[in-house]
């Protein structure tokens, strides 16, 4: 193992080593959005795991833009929460670079708790259909959230993009607008743009990192990734557009996903029904790769795990995540490569990657428990090796079998 332990440099920043933790959302807020004890448990573990960047779960940027009804929220009523929670993460380990995804989950705001809005119309006539004033008072929302990440000790943001929700509905073809953030591929990319700036106002031009996390594919009709609002091919042509000019507003990093977890979890997270998704994910962030210089953080990792999976090499050694992290990470593939359901079930993975002892890593299952609670607006954590969250699943199980 060599480029996994090697240092990365990200903006004006160094990461320690190449393993990241992805956002993970798990509902555990109080009903304000202020981390709960179940949240700061969370994190301080995290941080003790050391990767190389640790990333906050999807923070709405607003009480109305939440998916979760127990959603971390990033506003002035949640900012001494969160900034000691990140002063408690960097005592117990001030190298990892700590970094929030700030997000607007828009169409998927849950009713009941949320606003549910739209970026164009739908089917779904519940949504409000938010004016060309609305959009700009959610960048301008984004902005503050930005600032206040800044002001509560984070090492940066995330602008999420990716998974269906507000800025990725923005993004796709089918978004056929008639005003300024629709139709052409130039208005659908505006209201990224225009935030860009604004965040960067807010925060200034310092050693603050600002990247971005999106879907290159979405796999539904019209869906980013491909030529046309009825199209399905995959079309890459403006995803990569897309990844050039992320690279000229000067973001620091770009964390290639793809799906959405609501419609297409599998092309999300890759699990046994279809091992090779993992490839699918490479060969996403390869592209984007090719195409920027700056670091490209691959996904859809977890389900390597030891080489115990399903893909159709017959040597489990080319089949583990450390065989293909390295592959890749020498090849070109990515800079940096992550984790998510890997960090839920063994928040140390990245330690124990770097320091030899991977007989001692609880390996995700890729059984889904973890997306299960979460779609049931439950605590959400690993519900295989927690007894905690495996009860949580097992009542929810029951609740439905009735
Ligand atoms: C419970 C759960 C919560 C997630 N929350 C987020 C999130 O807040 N933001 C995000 O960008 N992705 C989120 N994801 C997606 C993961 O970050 C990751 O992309 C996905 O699980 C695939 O990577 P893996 O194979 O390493 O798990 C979540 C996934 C799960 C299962
Ligand atoms: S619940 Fe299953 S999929 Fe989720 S982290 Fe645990 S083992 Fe992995």
């Amino acid at each position: 193992m060599n480029i996994l332990s090697t240092p990365i440099k990200i903006g004006q920043r160094l990461a320690p080593n190449r393993i990241l933790n992805q956002p993970m959302e798990c509902n555990d807020a109080d009903e304000v959005g202020n981390p709960t004890g179940l949240t700061f448990q969370r994190y301080r573990k995290l941080a003790e795991g050391g990767a190389g960047i640790i990333f906050f779960e999807a923070l709405t940027i607003t009480q109305e833009s939440r998916a979760r009804k127990n959603q971390l929220g990033i506003y002035e009523k949640t900012a001494s929460s969160l900034e000691k929670l990140i002063k408690e993460m960097k005592g117990i380990n001030s190298q990892s670079l700590v970094l929030l995804q700030i997000t607007h989950s828009g169409r998927q705001s849950g009713p009941g708790f949320s606003r549910l809005v739209t970026v164009y119309p739908m089917a779904d006539e519940e949504a409000h259909m938010l004016s060309g004033q609305e959009i700009e008072e959610i960048g301008n929302d984004f902005a503050r959230a930005a600032l206040i990440a800044k002001q509560v000790g984070a090492d940066g943001i995330d602008f999420k993009q990716c998974h269906g929700y507000l800025c990725a509905e923005m993004l796709r073809p089918a978004n056929i607008r008639k005003d300024r953030y629709g139709g052409s591929f130039g208005n659908r990319i505006r209201f990224f743009a225009e935030t860009v700036e604004k965040i960067k106002r807010a925060v200034g031009g310092d050693s603050f990192l600002l990247g971005a996390r999106f879907s290159v594919y979405e796999g539904i009709p019209g869906g980013f990734g491909t030529p046309g609002p009825e199209e399905v091919v995959e079309d890459l042509s403006e995803p990569l557009e897309f990844a050039r000019l992320m690279e000229r507003l000067g973001l620091d990093y770009i964390n290639v996903s793809a799906g959405i977890p609501a419609i297409t979890p599998e092309m999300v997270r890759p699990t046994k029904n279809y091992p090779e998704g993992v490839y699918r994910h490479f060969g996403w962030a390869k592209a984007v790769k090719k195409v920027v210089s700056i670091p490209v953080i691959g996904s859809g990792y977890s389900y390597l795990r030891d080489g115990k999976n399903d893909l159709k090499e017959p040597d489990p050694n080319r089949r583990s995540f450390i065989y293909w992290a390295e592959k890749n990470l020498s090849q070109g593939v990515c800079d940096m490569v992550g984790i998510g359901r890997q960090s839920l079930a063994d928040p140390l993975f990245a330690k124990k990657i770097l320091e030899g002892i991977t007989s001692e890593i609880n390996y995700c299952l890729a059984c889904g428990g973890c997306s299960q609670l979460l779609r049931s607006q439950a605590q959400t954590g690993c519900a295989v090796y927690s007894d905690f969250y495996k009860r949580i699943l097992k009542e929810i199980q029951k609740q439905k079998a009735h």
